[in-house]
């Protein structure tokens, strides 16, 4: 730990870096399919409920910890409570990054099938039928989906293994202007579907005849996995942040940038889904099953569908880098590992896990806990239930625990523009608002109560 720890170099790399961790797969593909399963509208304003009342202020303890300490997760409350039990997030944090790495990356490799599939025509498939078909035939294929896994956590590997700023803050810069501009095309192109209305009216009116504590507790999973939150991602990523970046306005930018990018695939989605008179409660497949049939309506299809996936691919990269970066910081902080080492280790459990994920919807799809495959099951388990907790223990420890002057100082910039009743806001919400919710949704999500 002689070495100096290395920082983002500019503000627009601190932003593009969060951003970049909190924009992915997440906003793209998971934000649709849960839409869709728990009744659209509805589940909307709960997840933004979340997002801005719970997740920011969290999003905020995050960045408290990880910049005032300078460390990776263990590390931080090593030092900031040492011998007490609060370092359990740092172990919650590492496992749960793991068992989403393994998932998520199973969906990246989807995105490179579709580059793939995009290149070649999608083999003259131009039906929707006979595109639905051909996603439900590759997912199950066991060998293909597994392949493409493997492969994409190799490029995480190559790419960790370089180091923070030089692998990740450039790529970061450069993809998420880019991913903005082609969502917003896609946009208009679905707004001028007939099933426009209708898709329109299934993502913003609120249903709430259809909220029940299961769509509570999925909604608040999804604030937490969208905004990256809970396992000490964001701890890892403040660590490199320098004195004067502004939490609070990053949380904000991050939070309300994510919340578009969401807000943008559903606008894509849905128009879609009622045009081609799918069901949206289709699952996970359900955006991999909509987006080719989109494009393929559109002029220059192959262009645009190449574009897209490329895109949606970098967008889950730098997000799996930041999940990664939680397990590489504690091994080279606490262990002494090299990079190369620590990152070696992590991808290689990842690929262990997310070969099991990918063959999970084909040759052990009968593997299941509960009713849930082996993929849906660490989801589920990551998301709705381990965020929530580190996300709860985090704000109960910045809200009661940490040092007032610390909140104070690390939330204060020198431009006056962050003033006392902002962190007192922020303070209220950490000790009684996001702990309170976090239980209640608890209780009766999973039926405690
Ligand atoms: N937020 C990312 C997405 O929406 C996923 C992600 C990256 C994540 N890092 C994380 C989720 C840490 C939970 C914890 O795609």
């Amino acid at each position: 730990m002689t070495e100096k720890r290395a920082q983002f170099a500019t503000r627009l790399g601190v932003i593009a870096t969060t951003v970049g961790s909190a924009v992915g797969l997440g906003n793209i593909w998971r934000f649709p399919f849960e839409a869709g399963v728990h009744g659209g509208g509805a589940f909307l304003l709960i997840d933004l409920f979340f997002i801005f009342i719970i997740g920011v202020p969290v999003v905020c303890a995050e960045f408290i910890i990880g910049r005032h300490t300078g460390l990776n997760v263990r590390g931080a409350f090593r030092v900031l409570a040492p011998g007490k039990p609060w370092g359990i997030v740092g172990y919650l944090g590492i496992i749960a990054s793991i068992l989403i790495l393994s998932f998520y990356s199973v969906v990246a490799g989807w995105t490179l099938e579709y580059i793939y599939q995009s290149l070649t025509g999608f083999g003259g498939v131009s039906s929707i039928a006979g595109l639905h078909s051909q996603f439900d035939g590759f997912a199950t294929s066991n060998w293909r989906p597994a392949m493409w896994t493997l492969i994409f956590l190799a490029i995480n590997y190559f790419i960790l293994a370089r180091g923070v700023q030089k692998g990740i803050e450039k790529m970061s810069n450069i993809m998420m202007p880019l991913l903005f501009v082609i969502l917003i095309v896609f946009c208009i192109n679905s707004l001028r579907m007939p099933g426009a209305a209708e898709g329109l009216s299934f993502l913003f009116k609120p249903d709430f005849s259809q909220v029940t504590p299961s769509v509570m507790l999925g909604a608040m999973g999804q604030a937490f996995f969208s905004l990256s939150l809970g396992l000490g991602c964001l701890i890892t990523y403040s660590s490199y942040f320098k004195q004067e970046t502004p939490l609070l306005r990053t949380a904000g930018i991050m939070a309300s940038l994510d919340t578009l990018v969401a807000i943008l695939a559903g606008i894509i989605i849905f128009p879609a889904v009622f045009t081609f008179g799918m069901e949206p409660a289709a699952g996970p497949k359900l955006v991999f099953e909509i987006l080719p049939s989109i494009f393929m309506r559109m002029p220059g299809s192959m262009l645009w569908s190449v574009l897209f996936f490329i895109l949606l691919f970098l967008a889950s990269l730098s997000s799996t880098i930041s999940m990664s970066e939680i397990t590489i910081a504690y091994m080279t902080d606490e262990f002494g590992f090299s990079r190369r080492k620590a990152t070696g280790c992590n991808i290689v459990v990842a690929m262990v896990l997310g070969t099991l994920c990918a063959l999970s919807f084909g040759m052990i799809s009968d593997w299941t806990v509960c009713g849930l495959t082996l993929f849906n099951l660490f989801d589920y388990l990551s998301s709705n239930i381990i965020l929530p907790i580190g996300g709860m223990i985090i704000s109960v420890f910045v809200g009661w625990v940490l040092d007032r002057s610390v909140v104070r100082r690390e939330l204060m910039t020198d431009d006056g523009s962050v003033r006392p009743w902002m962190i007192r806001l922020v303070t209220i919400c950490l000790r009684y608002i996001a702990p309170a919710c976090i239980g209640l949704v608890f209780l009766f999500g999973l039926g405690l109560w």
